[in-house]
């Protein structure tokens, strides 16, 4: 396990368990991004110094495709997951109608990030035709389904320019059938796009063998920089930039690199790739720990999405996601927050806006009344001191938060 920069408060005064939102930057990661930051140097400048950002830039170019089984000049720079994500789905429908104005369709699931949703619904105002694939009760889609979808729409003599799914959630942290998807879907000449920025860190990927077209990538999940990330593009899709400019990243991201930013990112996947295994199994423990503890609150505390103990197939490593009947989100994460616990009423990438989630919705509970949610995300500076600090928070603030609600129901 990499040295956690943020090392365990002795007083227990604040427990970091938002790894979901953002991870701790690695020591490794943190002292690539200093040393490049104290030099100058735009790498597209023709001059000593420049070059030399230039092969700092293309040195980590290799090392992260290598870190992603992906071809270097697959690996286009972004500013993060949301730009990733946006490049892909504008991108590829801009080009796919230009080549062919029948070929309207997209298909996603309902649980995708609001970086993939929104473009999605913008391109439905344009003319799109979208089918949005809902998952299971396990908040797992069907592989099956989303194939569905696209026959669907090309029965209705639609062509499908793009399929996107994610490949783990990033609020229940489910992992979703990509590949199938890819399989099944190989011979039809639909680009299928997948949003892994929850996946990167914490599974093993080959874009090579994932058999997606496009894959975003964000640095601040995996113990790297914020502002920085990447989508993996194959050679052979077309995409239209969103952004004019100066042409750099196969004129697919103008703007200047932001060289110390990408020197973090190689130091830090690097770092994750030789301890993901290890890692991996660590946090299943605690994710495990966290989730066996809550339930024996005897809280009435629901698990949000598939978990098998002991397994990270079908839920992340480190996510654990508690469902309280009873309890208004807001208050339950202030009273956590008070106690000391740093956690998360689903995505934190909603920017403040309070609401009921789209993927607790679409988990079909049967849920009357207020319900709060607890998304505990563990990662490398995770421990056992923070799991038992949680559990007794949450032992706490539950009965805390459900006795405001009643007040505020005027029960
Ligand atoms: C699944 C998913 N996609 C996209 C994003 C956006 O990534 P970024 O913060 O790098 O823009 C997030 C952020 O939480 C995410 O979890």
């Amino acid at each position: 396990m990499p040295t956690p920069l943020i090392e365990p408060d002795p007083t227990r005064s604040r427990v970091y368990l938002d790894h979901a939102a953002t991870t701790p930057l690695l020591p490794e990661a943190l002292a690539a991004f200093t040393d490049a930051a104290a030099r100058v140097g735009n790498a597209a400048s023709l001059h000593g110094s420049g070059r030399a950002a230039r092969a700092l830039v293309e040195d980590s170019r290799e090392r992260i495709a290598a870190a992603f089984d992906a071809h270097p000049s697959e690996v286009v720079f972004t500013s993060g997951g949301t730009e990733s994500d946006n490049i892909a789905i504008t991108g590829v429908y801009a080009a796919r109608t230009a080549a062919d104005p029948l070929a309207r369709g997209v298909v996603t699931s309902t649980i995708e990030h609001h970086a993939v949703l929104e473009p999605v619904e913008v391109l439905r105002t344009r003319g799109a035709e979208v089918r949005l694939v809902a998952p299971e009760g396990t908040g797992i889609v069907d592989a099956a389904a989303v194939t569905a979808a696209v026959a669907d729409l090309e029965q209705a003599g639609v062509g499908v320019a793009l399929v996107s799914l994610m490949w783990a959630n990033n609020e229940i942290g489910t992992i979703q059938p990509v590949a199938a998807v890819a399989t099944a879907l190989r011979e039809r000449g639909i680009v299928i796009h997948s949003d892994a920025v929850q996946a990167g860190g914490p599974c093993p990927i080959s874009f090579r063998e994932s058999g997606v077209d496009l894959m975003s990538l964000s640095t601040h999940k995996l113990g790297g920089p914020m502002g920085i990330g990447v989508l993996l593009a194959a050679r052979d899709v077309a995409l239209e930039p969103i952004v004019q400019g100066g042409g750099h990243e196969r004129g697919l991201r103008s703007g200047t690199l932001p060289v110390a930013s990408i020197a973090g990112f190689a130091a830090a996947v690097e770092a994750v790739t030789r301890d993901r295994a290890a890692e991996s199994s660590r946090l299943v423990r605690l994710r495990d720990a966290l989730i066996e503890g809550a339930l024996g609150l005897d809280l009435g505390i629901i698990v949000g999405g598939a978990w098998t103990p002991g397994s990270a197939h079908d839920r992340l490593p480190g996510n654990v996601h508690l469902i309280v009947p009873g309890c208004e989100p807001d208050s339950l994460m202030f009273l956590l927050d008070t106690a000391g616990i740093e956690a998360s009423t689903g995505s934190a990438c909603q920017a403040g806006v309070p609401g009921r989630s789209h993927v607790l919705d679409a988990l079909g509970l049967d849920l009357d009344g207020p319900v709060g949610v607890a998304r505990l995300t563990l990662g490398h500076s995770s421990g056992p001191a923070d799991v038992e600090a949680a559990l007794a928070a949450l032992a706490s603030c539950i009965p805390q938060a459900r006795a405001a609600a009643a007040v505020g129901a005027g029960t």
